[in-house]
């Protein structure tokens, strides 16, 4: 019987504020909705899920220091404008090495030129940017399909 996996949703600054900021860019969705979808579909695909936001950088580093040791097998993180600027969040997660998949709600590289740039990117097993809230269905399950994967190697 393999280890249920246990799957860390992280999102950065701002993100509190779906639903109603800049719909345009993001959506009308709320932060609440995004995640109840999350835990409906970790349901489905038989993972434990956490979820978890802020809007600190310290904060989401020690966020992710802690999921190192609990044991977290996965990290779902949209860094949001951290994604841009933070060697603190990369360090953390290079420093637990907990594999991670980057989300973007918008496609970043469609937008202003310092939204092109991410200092996780080559560190994560791949990102997700573009799809509005689906980036996220979509990154769990990428990240719940390459965890088993390494599982049943
Ligand atoms: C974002 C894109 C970032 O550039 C921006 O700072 C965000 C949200 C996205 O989900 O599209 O806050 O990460």
């Amino acid at each position: 019987m393999m280890k249920q996996l246990h799957i860390l949703v992280l999102n950065g600054p701002n993100l509190n504020l779906l639903g109603t900021r800049e719909p345009g860019h993001y959506g009308a969705e709320t932060l609440a909705e995004i995640n109840q979808k999350l835990v409906s579909l970790a349901d489905t695909l038989g993972v434990e899920l956490t979820t978890l936001q802020s809007n600190h950088e310290g904060e989401l580093v020690e966020y992710i220091q802690k999921a190192g040791q609990d044991s977290v097998d996965g990290i779902v993180i949209n860094p949001a404008a951290y994604t841009h600027t933070s060697v603190a969040l990369r360090d953390a997660l290079l420093a637990t090495r907990i594999p991670f998949v980057e989300v973007h709600l918008s496609n970043i590289h469609k937008r202003e030129e310092f939204r092109h740039h991410s200092l996780l990117v080559d560190a994560a097993i791949g990102t997700v940017a573009g799809f509005g809230p689906s980036s996220y269905t979509m990154a769990l399950r990428g990240i719940v399909e390459q965890l088993q994967y390494k599982q049943g190697e």
